[in-house]
């Protein structure tokens, strides 16, 4: 929460106190350098004992509340019929309202489920922006392809337009008209944009795509990952939602599109995800297959245990204070960096703060990963793991050619309630070291590289051995911390 200093200034102060804990380690410069060089210089690669701050994902490692491991243990084990899959269906009914329910997993199950049932080989996914498996899922799994119909100013880096995320609605009628409608097998929202820095959209973008949706025909899909994010953001910045609470805005976010999914892994809990809907029909036709790739559908794939736990956190997720913990520590981190001249997205989304890699890096070409770069630097300066958002994170087309990714960011992602001000204090304090000295650090090229999600399992060497140098010139001025 935002708490007002005597001095004028406003910190996030966090809402919650500490009761377990894990132990985490800076390793000295030497074995951060020797860690880099052994995981490839790729930071999926890096084992955490390792890192000091993980910063790579918000993804099933957000700190669970003791009532989340209170339902972790009530639950009811049971292959079929659990009474927690029922607590997950009125819980789903009470806090998004819809009646049916099909737990998966994880998200990319959902994307999967969706793309096999309602993609047919040749027709196009309009969507504000695509994300990695979401892109993966239309293509290999539905033979589609995404239209990314995002509003220009989505790309622009340093901006204060407050709803980046909003779907372009006139490119949309275009590719409606270009394609016709039965070409297009759904539009799909994705609450906050994941790969734009984690942009809301706004209500009334929303509302207006759900206008179109019905002039037309075509299906509306939600990615509700961060659902109660956009919806915090809808609070903060949308005129005449600065009264309603998240929970208001975030079930008038849910009432809006056909079929909703989300990864549970970010704003509930730790891992699972679900599809949701309050079309019979269109349940059905998803539910036939959840057998076959989940499991029966009283679980879908998960423990019951991982469910009980859901349960408490999507009732925990409305709470102001959770939904805007991250929100409100990303905003701190990114004003910080920015007064100080560091090229950060803007304004602050609502998973990570973005280094803009190409200004950070701007004698780096895309065709030598800048995002991955900085990644890379920035663990061996600081310990902390963030992830590369660019090139590396697309894969090459048919013809093997590299696809240039619109953005090259590096993310540090903010978990929910588990980082505290004065880690983002220190990572602060790194990146302007790193700033100061980016002429140092060059770009990378693979070594050995995946066709298909290659950024996972890629390894890569450093042009010029720059690493060392980079490590060389930290020690001046820190030694081996
Ligand atoms: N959709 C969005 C918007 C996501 O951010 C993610 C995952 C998924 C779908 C897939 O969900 O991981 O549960 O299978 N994002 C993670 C991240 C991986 O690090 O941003 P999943």
């Amino acid at each position: 929460m935002l708490v007002k200093l005597y001095d004028g200034r406003e910190i996030p102060v966090e809402m919650y106190k500490i009761r377990m804990l894990q132990k985490i380690e800076l390793k000295p410069l030497s074995r951060r350098l020797k860690a880099i060089e052994e995981a490839g210089y790729n930071t999926f690669l890096l084992k955490t004992e390792d890192i000091f701050l993980d910063m790579l994902t918000d993804s099933g490692v957000n700190a669970m509340s003791d009532k989340q491991f209170a339902g972790f243990i009530t639950t009811d084990d049971a292959y079929a019929g659990s009474m927690t899959f029922y607590d997950l269906k009125s819980t789903v009914k009470e806090v998004l309202g819809y009646e049916y329910v099909l737990p998966v997993h994880q998200g990319r199950a959902a994307e999967h489920l969706i793309s096999k049932v309602f993609i047919k080989p040749g027709q196009f996914v309009i969507t504000n922006y695509h994300f990695t498996t979401t892109k993966a899922h239309i293509e290999i799994t539905g033979g589609g392809t995404c239209l990314e119909l995002y509003i220009d100013e989505a790309l622009n880096t340093k901006s204060t337009y407050p709803f980046k995320g909003n779907l372009d609605l006139d490119k949309v009628k275009n590719a409606i008209k270009k394609y016709g409608k039965e070409k297009i097998a759904y539009i799909r929202m994705e609450a906050t944009t994941n790969l734009l820095g984690g942009q809301p959209f706004s209500m009334q973008n929303f509302k207006e795509v759900r206008k179109l949706c019905d002039e037309y025909g075509i299906l509306l899909v939600l990615d509700g990952s961060l659902i109660s994010e956009n919806a915090y953001f809808i609070k903060k910045r949308e005129k005449g939602y600065e009264n309603k609470s998240v929970a208001e805005i975030l079930k008038e976010l849910c009432s809006i599109p056909d079929i909703f999914y989300m990864s549970a892994r970010k704003n509930t809990c730790v891992r699972g995800g679900l599809i949701a809907t309050n079309n019979e029909t269109l349940f059905k036709k998803m539910e036939e297959w959840l057998p076959v790739y989940e499991g029966f559908f009283t679980y879908g794939g998960m423990s019951m245990r991982e469910i009980g736990a859901m349960v408490v956190g999507m009732r925990e997720m409305v709470d102001e204070s959770v939904a805007g913990c991250a929100i409100e520590q990303i905003k701190y981190f990114v004003e910080k960096l920015d007064s100080l001249g560091i090229p950060v997205v803007t304004p602050p989304g609502g998973l990570a703060c973005h280094l803009d890699a190409m200004k950070f890096l701007p004698h780096v070409p895309q065709s030598e990963y800048p995002a991955g770069a900085l990644a890379a630097a920035l663990y061996i300066v600081s310990g902390i793991r963030s992830m590369e958002r660019g090139t590396i994170s697309m894969d090459r087309d048919k013809d093997g050619n590299e696809v240039f990714s619109d953005l090259e960011l590096t993310r540090i992602a903010l978990p929910r309630r588990v980082y505290t001000l004065s880690h983002i204090e220190y990572a602060i304090d790194r990146i302007k070291w790193l700033y100061e000295h980016r002429n140092l650090i060059k770009g990378l090229k693979f070594v050995s590289e995946p066709p298909v999600l290659r950024f996972f399992l890629g390894r890569l060497s450093p042009i010029d051995e720059w690493g060392k140098k980079l490590a060389e010139e930290f020690r001046k001025d820190y030694g081996e911390y």
